[in-house]
């Protein structure tokens, strides 16, 4: 196991130990508990939906981002790499509501949102890349194999928040 793999699966414990916390909104921007400490405090918020509690955010997105995503969709965002910038404030604009790119190296032009709004937990291209069940385009990280799955349940919670935060 790596260290971010420990934090994530402490991270994700506490996360269950809140699935109780039904109704209780993250306090900020989601993943804003855990930037830049390492990111083995924050518990993640959750909220009501259809069959139980939903994470709304994950202390380790910005590590896993960083970790998995941002070699490729930094700031200012790359045309190669779907335009897509996951490292700039208010990823929510970027993502939510947001069909995919439709320059040259955009593989999803007309296939949808990256993630779609008012949808709990998160659906979109972007949650479909990121467990390869894309119907377009490669699985991401492009080129690598899939994330653990603490990693990809960290990314849907942080998703789910952003989706919370643009609301229906
Ligand atoms: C090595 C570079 C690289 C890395 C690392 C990478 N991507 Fe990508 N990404 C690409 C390229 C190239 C495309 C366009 C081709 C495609 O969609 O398969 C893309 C497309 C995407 C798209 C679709 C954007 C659109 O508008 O069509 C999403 C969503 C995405 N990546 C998410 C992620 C996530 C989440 C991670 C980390 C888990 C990640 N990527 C890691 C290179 C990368």
């Amino acid at each position: 196991m790596t260290s971010l793999e420990q934090s994530l699966s402490l991270s994700l414990s506490l996360l269950f130990v809140c699935a109780g916390c039904v109704g209780a909104l993250p306090s900020g921007p989601p993943g804003a508990a855990g930037a830049g400490a390492g990111g083995t405090t924050g518990a993640g918020g959750t909220t009501a939906g259809a069959g139980g509690a939903i994470a709304t955010s994950c202390a380790d997105a910005q590590n896993v981002l960083l970790y998995y995503c941002l070699n490729c969709h930094v700031s200012p965002p790359q045309p190669i790499y779907a335009n897509l910038d996951l490292q700039s404030p208010n990823p929510e604009r970027r993502l939510v509501g947001v069909p995919a790119y439709d320059g040259a190296s955009g593989a999803c032009i007309g296939q949808g949102n990256l993630l779609n709004r008012g949808t709990l937990p998160a659906t979109g291209i972007f949650i479909d890349k990121m467990n390869f069940t894309q119907r377009c385009g490669s699985g991401m990280p492009y080129l690598g194999s899939k994330m653990s799955d603490a990693e990809i349940a960290c990314l849907q919670a942080w998703a789910n928040g952003l989706v919370m935060l643009v609301g229906p």
